[in-house]
């Protein structure tokens, strides 16, 4: 823990847990967690170790850089790389053994000159775009694909994937069209001799509401963490947040009735008042945004954010809790008593945002009730 005392305490056990019940809905499809941008803001390392012991199959990160960062602090695992492959990063995810995504003809060339340079077979998964917008090839390019690909033999053709843009709707449509798509495309693949290992779609959303897309393989990221998909469904049963931030209140002060707090003197107290400081602000990942509105909790009661949140402070109304003291514990967000998509929603976003926003200088300490271990 940091002296200031703000910590983002991530329960390892938790997300063990959460994997094992996305391995139970999988059933018996490989589940490959998403651990980009460390973990969700929750600290890739220690996630990766903790699912490598629970035996997971596969993991997933945006760059190669987190792939690069994954082995060397001993995780074995197989790793896809999500984006698009460099120049410099090919070989050296080729070295460390990690497959690459690959949906055009540029691809195809940096992987097998950086395979001919390693001396070794790229492992490839070939992105198709279903309807996502974003990255992969046409469905309608695959034939032409897998016709270009039978003069790289330094490629190997591990997978085959495409990415939902809407699983988490009421209404199944668009997600329908985009595994009705994929299932043209693979079968295209197929016709022209490419047989992965393994095809895949599903994210959290596709595994809790399209038993369908579970195919070979899910890549679930938002629900390892005890996370909602999407803003007012709620967190599924089986599934428990792992991530909660606190600080504490480092000094208290006796306020008047009538004085301002903090910058442009958009909060007047109405009453003598006890201001809390904690230690905590928008350069932590504590927006701005929240100054006035958000709530925090302190001995199992709620303090109101008054005035604006600075950029390594906040204030808070500590008038209705009578005991509260400097040194008590504050959780800022987190955990079941105040969810990640509370915050979430006064900042009209996901959860995803939320934890991705906890800032590099605020330590990841994890608790697994196995292992103590940080
Ligand atoms: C390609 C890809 N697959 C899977 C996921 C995991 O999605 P979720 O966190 O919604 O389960 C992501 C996350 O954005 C992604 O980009």
């Amino acid at each position: 823990m940091d002296h200031r005392g703000t910590t983002a305490w991530v329960n390892l056990s938790a997300i063990r847990s959460n994997y094992r019940r996305l391995a139970e809905l999988a059933k018996g499809s490989a589940v490959c967690p998403v651990i980009k941008a460390d973990a969700y803001g929750h600290g890739a390392l220690a996630v990766a170790h903790a699912l490598e012991r629970e035996g997971a199959p596969y993991c997933a990160v945006a760059l190669a850089k987190e792939a690069l960062e994954l082995r060397e602090s001993g995780v074995h695992m197989p790793i896809l790389v999500f984006g698009v492959p460099e120049h410099s990063w090919s070989s050296l995810a080729i070295r460390l053994g990690c497959a690459q995504t690959i949906y055009t003809e540029e691809h195809v060339r940096i992987l097998a000159s950086a395979a001919k340079s390693v001396g070794k077979r790229a492992k490839a998964h070939i992105k198709v775009d279903t309807g996502m917008n974003r990255q992969g090839l046409s469905p309608t390019k695959a034939r032409a694909f897998a016709g270009l690909l039978a003069d790289y033999p330094e490629i190997v053709v591990e997978g085959i994937y495409s990415h939902f843009a809407d699983a988490d709707s009421p209404d199944p449509t668009f997600t329908n069209l985009q595994i009705e798509r994929f299932t043209a495309a693979l079968a295209e693949f197929m016709q022209a001799g490419i047989v992965p290992k393994y095809r895949h779609i599903a994210n959290s959303a596709g595994l809790l509401f399209h038993p369908d897309s579970r195919l070979d393989m899910v890549r679930p990221g938002i629900l390892l963490y005890g996370l909602s998909p999407a803003p007012g469904l709620g967190l599924p049963d089986g599934f428990e947040p792992a991530l909660t931030l606190t600080t504490s209140i480092v000094h208290i002060k006796e306020v008047p009735a009538g004085e301002s707090i903090s910058y442009g003197r958009i909060f007047t107290t109405k009453r003598r008042s006890r201001i809390g400081l904690l230690p905590i602000g928008y350069a932590d990942g504590y927006p701005r945004a929240l100054s006035n509105r958000a709530t925090v909790l302190i001995r199992g009661m709620r303090a109101p954010v008054v005035g604006r949140v600075c950029m390594d402070m906040t204030m808070v109304d500590l008038t209705g809790i009578p005991g509260a003291r400097a040194g008590d514990e504050v959780v800022v967000f987190g955990g079941k008593n105040l969810p990640v998509s509370e915050i979430a929603d006064l900042l009209s976003t996901i959860d995803y945002e939320v934890v991705c926003m906890i800032s590099k200088r605020v330590p990841r300490v994890h608790i697994d009730e196995s292992s103590q271990e940080d």
